[in-house]
């Protein structure tokens, strides 16, 4: 069984879209689909916003279903101008960039009395994630930085650390809690992100624009790693 997440119903419409023998549940209000992609037993679900809803339904999905693999799929915003909208960032590291600990001695992003700080995804799912090639954009392998923030312009003046202590590649809301959690249960995942907005003063606008977008080339990269699984 192969776990399929994104954070809102539009992250993972598309899936549900080629999805057949779907069954659906409902558990703490969130639907949660099981049935086959292409061949491949899978569960699709969203996990809701932010890094507490994301930790909470991947552990539900990790007891539930022990799957194989966890995929995280979904939109972020851009920390580097090479970086473009509709490009695709797969997740080579990801942090946890506002839990701060700076007065325990400990950098940005560890977590106390732990040595977790970047916690890197599945080696053979990096690999195979690096090979695909988008309809559209380029695809980048980099640091992802999640935190219960959406960055725009105003964010980033404050929150220059994403930069200079972090050297973040893309912002987004669940993929450290959701990689977290993965690692502490010795399940493989990826994240891996659409561009949607470059978190700047036009954010809002792209993230809405590209939604639909976005989520196509969720499915096609979701599906070329299921061909190589
Ligand atoms: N997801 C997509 N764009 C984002 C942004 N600018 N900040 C946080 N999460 C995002």
């Amino acid at each position: 069984m192969i776990v399929i997440l994104g954070a809102m119903d539009s992250e993972i419409a598309e899936f549900l879209s080629v999805m057949e023998q779907r069954e659906t549940l409902t558990w703490q209000g969130i639907e949660e689909h099981s049935g086959v992609i292409d061949g491949h037993p899978v569960l699709v679900s969203k996990t809701g916003v932010g890094k507490a809803m994301a930790a909470m339904r991947t552990q539900h999905f990790i007891d539930k279903a022990q799957p194989r693999a966890l995929l995280f799929t979904g939109l972020a915003g851009s920390l580097k101008l090479h970086i473009r909208i509709g490009d695709t960032v797969i997740g080579r590291d990801l942090v946890q960039h506002d839990l701060e600990s700076k007065v325990l001695g400990l950098p940005r992003g560890q977590i106390p009395f732990t040595d977790i700080r970047f916690l890197v995804p599945d080696p053979a799912l990096l690999e195979s994630a690096s090979r695909y090639q988008p309809a559209e954009g380029r695809v980048h392998l980099g640091r992802i930085c999640t935190g219960d923030q959406f960055i725009t312009h105003r964010e980033m003046v404050s929150h220059t650390y994403l930069h200079d202590e972090l050297a973040g590649d893309a912002v987004e809301m669940e993929g450290a809690a959701v990689a977290l959690v993965c690692s502490l249960n010795q399940v493989p995942y990826l994240v891996a992100r659409t561009i949607s907005d470059m978190a700047d003063d036009d954010a809002v606008a792209d993230f809405n624009e590209i939604l639909p977008r976005a989520s196509h080339n969720s499915l096609n990269l979701v599906r070329h790693l299921l061909r190589e699984l």
